[in-house]
Parts: structure tokens; sequence; C-alpha cells
């Protein structure tokens, strides 16, 4: 396997952390990596908020909801747990009305950016935008797509094949370690 391919297996979704601040240049890569991702049409709609003052990353983990596949006490990280870092992915909708494709790009990059370096990354759709939006100062025409949460994982997470149609949940082994049922490959390609 050659070492992209080795990353995207391994670039999972981790939630639980070490408390150990993510190195200013590594942020400023996984921002570049961003930067880097395509758009439609080039417009470039797309804007990030940096949150790594612990203070400040307390409050937005407050704010998100983990692993809702699992119970509470097992899927939402602990104090001690939590994510060191979150970029937050915002969309201009001056610039284009239409940018959920361009954010999941820029969000790959970022993650796959970040896992290069040994960052484990949790992609958080339920989050509290109002309250989060105000947090971060977004104007009426600034929506708030999602907030990537960055963190040295304290476990693994593997990818396992699906045992069914409906087997896509995953969940924790007895190390706590995350599975994640994939469907296999001859059940989502067809060729013409
Ligand atoms: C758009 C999107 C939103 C997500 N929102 C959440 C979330 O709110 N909370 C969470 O714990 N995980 C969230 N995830 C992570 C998914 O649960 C995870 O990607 C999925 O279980 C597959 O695991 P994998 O990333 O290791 O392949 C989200 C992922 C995506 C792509």
């Amino acid at each position: 396997m050659n070492d992209l391919m080795k990353l995207l297996e391994t670039r999972r979704t981790y939630r639980r952390f070490e408390q150990r601040e993510v190195a200013r240049e590594i942020i400023d890569e996984i921002l570049v990596a961003a930067r880097l991702a395509s758009s439609a049409a080039n417009r470039q709609p797309l804007k990030y908020v940096v949150v790594s003052k612990p203070a400040d990353v307390t409050e937005v983990f407050s704010n998100t909801r983990w692993a809702g596949y699992l119970p509470p006490e097992l899927g939402q990280p602990k104090d001690e747990e939590k994510p060191v870092l979150f970029i937050a992915v915002v969309q201009d909708e001056t610039i284009s009305k239409s940018s959920d494709t361009d954010a999941g790009l820029a969000i790959a990059n970022m993650t796959l950016a970040a896992w290069n370096h040994g960052v484990g990354s949790c992609i958080i759709g339920a989050c509290n935008k109002p309250v989060l939006s105000e947090m971060f100062g977004l104007s009426e025409s600034e929506k708030l797509h999602t907030v990537v949460a960055f963190g040295y994982p304290t476990h693994t997470s593997r990818i396992e094949d699906t045992k069914s149609a409906d087997d896509i949940k995953y969940y924790m082994d007895e190390a706590g370690d995350y599975v994640v049922p994939k469907r296999k490959l001859e059940d989502v390609v067809r060729y013409l």
C-alpha cells in the first residue's frame, strides 16, 4: 500500500484526545490545505475560524455533540479527553449560495493534512450553530457549516467490511477503540 492509501485508510474519525497542544506550524499547514482545495467556479467562498485558546475550546466543545450511535457516557469525550483545537468552516453566501461540496473538499484536505502529522480529527455537524455563530462574530451572510475538532488521539480507529446492508453503525470494541463498518466495493460500484 502506498503512503497516500495508508493515510486515507487511517485518517478516521477520532473522539478522545491527549491534552497536548497542536503546534502553530501544523495549524498553518491545515489552513494551507484548506486553501488548496477546489471550489466551484473557483469562487472560494469558505472562511475559517481558528479556536485554540483553552477557554474558547472549552466553550465550543460544550456546544458540540459526539458519536450519536453511542450512549453519551461512551461517545462524548470527557473533559480530559476533549479536542485541543477547533477550526470552524464558514460559508460566505455573498460569494456563493451553494458551497456544501466546496466545504466537503476543504474539510477532507484539512483532516488529511492534520493526520499527516498524527493529529486526529472529528468533523462536527451536530453543534449549536446559533450560539457558535454568535461566539465567532459571524454576520447574517456567513453560515456556519461545521466545526472540525483536532487533537492527538488516545485511541485507534479501524474499518471493517459491513456484514449486511444496514450494518453501518460504528461501535467501540473492548479496548475502547472505534470500529467503522464500510460498505464493500461490490455493494457501491457498478461497471457499465
Ligand atoms: C458532514 C459530517 C458531519 C459529522 N458530524 C459529526 C458529529 O456531529 N459528531 C460526531 O461525533 N461525528 C460526526 N461526524 C463523523 C462521522 O460520524 C464519521 O465520519 C463516520 O462515522 C465514519 O467514520 P470515519 O470518519 O472514521 O470514516 C460527521 C462526519 C461528517 C462527514
